[in-house]
């Protein structure tokens, strides 16, 4: 159940459970109570200001960054969570946001939200439309451009959209109130048959003629993203599912010039998947992900070797751990192996949630390790915003049904 207490700092002014609220824990039914009061934008706010708090962001950043959700989100920011979702394939439970954060090895690492605008738009083409709508006016906000979207729109917003989404946007939570913008878009939007030409024709697009040909292969291209602002190099990023990945497989995924050793990629796809070494020293075999795929993203940057300058390779780490406790032991493992502080993590979970870790599954969703060239590794930890749902642990006498076919 969850503890009004722990909220009670953020509810001040918002609602009635604010600091005078005296209520004896424990005994109210707090969390029905609060489920039927509660709106999306409400609780994911609320969220953001305590990750903020949890990453070391200013409280005129925390603020700031609440607003911004708030308004990104538009009118579904108001829905009551009493209500069923809408469907979105940004997160399990259909929540239209998720947090994550991307460690570095020497400093803080950067919140960032990753949200659907057009949620609840009705149809994927009115969500794809409010997509843009939403985007432009950050850019206007922001003073950024969005001429590499525009010169894209026609491939990503036909008149009669398929797929799993319209449009996404992700924001990194700078120091300072002004986030950078990343957008992402749905290659199967004209038919999943022709994606591989849709990708193909925006890369070279951007001016990346060369890049289609450099990627490895994979089962489907799932999106395709754009740095949008004030990015020193911004990317293009295209992002593959790979079906019955295997640390072997994955190693062999990275197009990177002189990229991350293979073994690397194999300890991090082992920890992840939980395939680790048991203590005795016995290795398990190289077990494919027979769940929800792995992915691997390639970053292009410049177009002059025609390499992609960027790899990350992304394990849906809630569909092979029982809870999330052993999801947050492995990015632990993973993080220490790479040099890098753990604590913002566990700070970050209990900023999002009040539950106990092992009485879920997919409050983390994904870990990836991501490799820029010239530059150290980092770990990517995507967080669930689970307005929703929880996703029940596995038992001992169940193993977790099969997901969706979803990539
Ligand atoms: N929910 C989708 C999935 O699980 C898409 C997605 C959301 C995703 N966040 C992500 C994919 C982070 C990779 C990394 O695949």
């Amino acid at each position: 159940m969850e503890r009004i207490s722990t909220d009670a700092g953020f509810m001040q002014g918002h609602s009635e459970f604010g600091p005078l609220d005296t209520r004896p824990t424990g005994r109210v039914s707090s969390w029905a109570l609060r489920r039927s009061t509660e709106t999306l934008g409400g609780h994911a706010a609320r969220q953001v200001l305590r990750l903020s708090e949890a990453v070391g962001l200013t409280g005129a950043d925390s603020v700031a960054y609440a607003q911004t959700l708030l308004t990104a989100l538009g009118p579904v920011a108001e829905r009551p969570l009493a209500l069923p979702p809408e469907r979105s394939f940004l997160s399990d439970d259909h929540t239209p946001v998720e947090f994550s954060l991307a460690f570095v090895p020497d400093g803080d690492p950067t919140l960032r939200v990753l949200l659907e605008p057009g949620y609840g738009a009705g149809g994927l083409a009115e969500n794809g439309r409010t997509g843009l709508r939403v985007v432009r006016a950050m850019a206007r906000d922001w003073g950024f451009s969005t001429k590499r979207l525009d010169e894209l729109e026609d491939l990503f917003f036909p008149p009669n959209p398929q797929g799993p989404l319209a449009l996404w946007c992700a924001l990194e939570l700078l120091p300072g109130g002004v986030p950078r913008v990343k957008v992402y878009l749905n290659p199967a939007a004209s038919g999943q048959e022709r994606s591989a030409d849709t990708v193909r024709e925006a890369l070279r697009r951007l001016g990346h003629r060369r890049a289609f040909a450099a990627l490895p292969e994979g089962d489907r291209h799932l999106f395709f993203a754009l740095d949008l602002g004030d990015w020193q190099e911004p990317r293009v990023k295209v992002y593959l599912a790979h079906h019955d990945l295997s640390a072997a497989g994955a190693a062999g995924l990275s197009r990177l010039d002189g990229g991350p050793g293979r073994a690397e990629i194999q300890r991090f796809f082992r920890t992840a998947a939980g395939q680790d070494v048991d203590a005795d020293g016995f290795g398990h075999p190289d077990v494919p992900l027979d769940r929800r795929p792995g992915l691997s993203c390639h970053a292009f940057t410049e177009s002059r070797t025609g390499l992609p300058s960027g790899f990350t390779l992304h394990i849906p780490v809630r569909d092979y751990a029982r809870h999330d406790g052993e999801a947050l032991d492995r990015a632990v493992a993973v993080l220490r192996r790479h040099g890098m502080d753990p604590a913002p993590l566990v700070r970050a979970l209990a900023a999002v949630t009040s539950r106990r870790l092992q009485d879920g599954v997919g409050l983390i969703a994904y870990l990836g390790l991501a490799y820029q060239q010239g530059r150290p590794p980092r770990m990517n930890a995507y967080i669930s915003s689970e307005a929703y749902e929880v996703r029940p642990p596995v038992t001992a006498a169940a193993r977790t049904p099969r997901p969706e076919a979803v990539h």
